[in-house]
């Protein structure tokens, strides 16, 4: 079947797809949670000067139509049946860095089963402001899930390894994020290591690749995606790049060339809501073949327009 942006997957529908898709008991299983976007619409007006005004002007006139914070504790619910090995967090789960919305983030956490570990990167939104950033109320929220250096770097098995790079940062106007020279360099050397019969899952919040077709805003993209993407196209192993910030779920291929071994995955904004997606767009669980790394299945979870949860499943 051809996935919704031309490139070829095999993509099959199930109620219950752990027992349909899953393709192995060895299997490594990460979640993925993308954009949260928790917000509070009553705050004071002495603390909306600058950026944050302009944050919550688009909440009360956008956001809070499409975002359904009610949503997320069935999203929490689902992810303990799952059961993954991991959560990954890929950043945006506060809309302008109240610490009132990183507390709502940390109670939201709670109903995730203690047995699963978590690993967090911050999205623009939770560095929305510089007091924000300088305070570190991202990394003091969600503390101990954030990694103390980026980039982060560790085996999760004898066949695949976890990437995380850090690229939010507080902007006057924009919402561009930027990974940094030095932070690329860095994690170019640790890809090294890496041979071709492995595979690595690199986090970040913002996509790598513009998908053909699509629209995408030049003050809402990484700054040095370029960067990133060589980054990529160098790596030996087998590539996941998984990312939120742009509010649809997808599993794309890349097509170009120098990029066959690389697929790009974003989680979806797990509860807005859209025709589509009326009870949100869930998250997706990543399978990972111990022994293959070019055998991976990403199950896109989410509410059908029952309310009942179904499962997508795309193959490469
Ligand atoms: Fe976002
Ligand atoms: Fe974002």
């Amino acid at each position: 079947m051809t996935n919704h942006r031309g490139s070829m997957t095999d993509e099959t529908q199930s109620k219950d797809a752990n027992v349909d898709a899953m393709p192995g008991a060895e299997s490594l299983r990460l979640a993925v949670v993308g954009d949260i976007h928790l917000y509070r619409t009553r705050i004071a007006p002495w603390r909306m000067l600058n950026k944050r005004l302009l944050g919550q002007v688009n909440l009360w006139f956008e956001r809070r139509h499409k975002f359904d914070p009610a949503l997320l504790p069935a999203v929490c619910e689902q992810i303990n049946r799952v059961n993954p090995d991991r959560l990954l967090l890929t950043g945006d789960v506060t809309t302008t860095s109240l610490p009132e919305e990183f507390a709502d983030t940390v109670e939201a956490l709670k109903l995730i089963d203690e047995s699963i570990p978590i690993t967090a990167i911050a999205g623009n939104h939770d560095r929305y402001t510089y007091t924000s950033a300088r305070r570190k109320l991202f990394e003091q929220a969600l503390h101990p899930h954030v990694p103390d250096t980026f980039p982060h770097f560790e085996k999760l098995n004898d066949t695949w390894h976890l990437l995380a790079l850090d690229a939010a940062m507080p902007r006057k106007l924009t919402a561009r994020g930027l990974i940094g020279d030095e932070q690329i360099k860095t994690a170019h050397a640790l890809l090294q290591t890496l041979s071709k019969d492995q595979g690595v899952v690199v986090m970040c919040h913002y996509p790598a690749f513009e998908r053909e077709g699509d629209r995408y805003r030049w003050n809402h993209l990484l700054k040095d995606m370029p960067q990133l993407q060589a980054l990529l196209s160098d790596c030996p192993a087998r590539v996941l790049h998984v990312h939120g910030h742009e509010h649809h779920a997808w599993f794309y291929p890349v097509p170009t060339e120098g990029f066959s071994h690389v697929i790009d995955i974003n989680a979806g904004a797990p509860v807005m809501k859209t025709k589509e997606h009326p009870f949100g767009q869930g998250f997706c669980e990543l399978q990972l073949p111990a022994d293959a790394p070019n055998a991976v299945t990403y199950l896109h979870h989410y509410r059908d327009h029952n309310g009942e949860w179904t499962t997508q499943a795309s193959h490469k």
